[in-house]
């Protein structure tokens, strides 16, 4: 089954919203395969956010994103990625639909509350840059019977 890579950022672990975002996802039916508070290494943060290198805000963004602790989860699930990035809204916040992650809690966009991988080979690659096969539980769930 499909996997994607979600992080509530600090801003939404400083203003408590883990449990609400973490109770979304399983609300929706996905199933949630490993998780970890932990404070990111400025050289992860770099290379996560490899892609935008050139932007102007890169520096700003490796800042923010080791500010404080991070979230990160590995969920799982069908469309899990698409879906997910549907439920955390436009990554500018006044883009974000109400109902949306963002669109419910984001003012600004440096500071939109979660990051979500965006396509199956970022998946991969975020989910491999931030866990060890190990830390992933694979395991049944009989409510799933209901999902699918
Ligand atoms: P992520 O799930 O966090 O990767 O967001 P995204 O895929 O919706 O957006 P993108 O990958 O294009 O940008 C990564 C992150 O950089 C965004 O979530 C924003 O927090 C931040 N970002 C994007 N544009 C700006 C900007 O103009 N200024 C600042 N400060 N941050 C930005
Ligand atoms: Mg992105």
């Amino acid at each position: 089954m499909e996997k994607t890579f979600l992080m509530v950022k600090p801003d939404g672990v400083q203003r408590n919203l883990i449990g609400d975002i973490t109770a979304r996802f399983e609300r929706k039916g996905f199933k949630l395969a490993g998780a970890k508070l932990m404070a990111i290494p400025t050289e992860l943060a770099e290379e996560h956010y490899g892609e935008h290198k050139e932007k102007p805000f890169f520096g700003e963004l490796v800042d923010f994103i080791t500010s404080g602790p991070v979230f990160a989860m590995v969920w799982e699930g069908e469309d899990v990625i698409a879906t997910a990035r549907t439920m955390m809204g436009a990554t500018k916040p006044a883009e974000a639909a109400p109902g949306t992650i963002r669109g419910d809690y984001g003012v600004t966009v440096g500071k939109n509350v979660i990051h979500g991988s965006d396509s199956k080979e970022s998946a991969e690659r975020e989910i491999g840059l931030f866990f060890d096969e190990k830390e992933l539980v694979d395991y049944e769930k009989d409510s799933l019977n209901w999902i699918y």
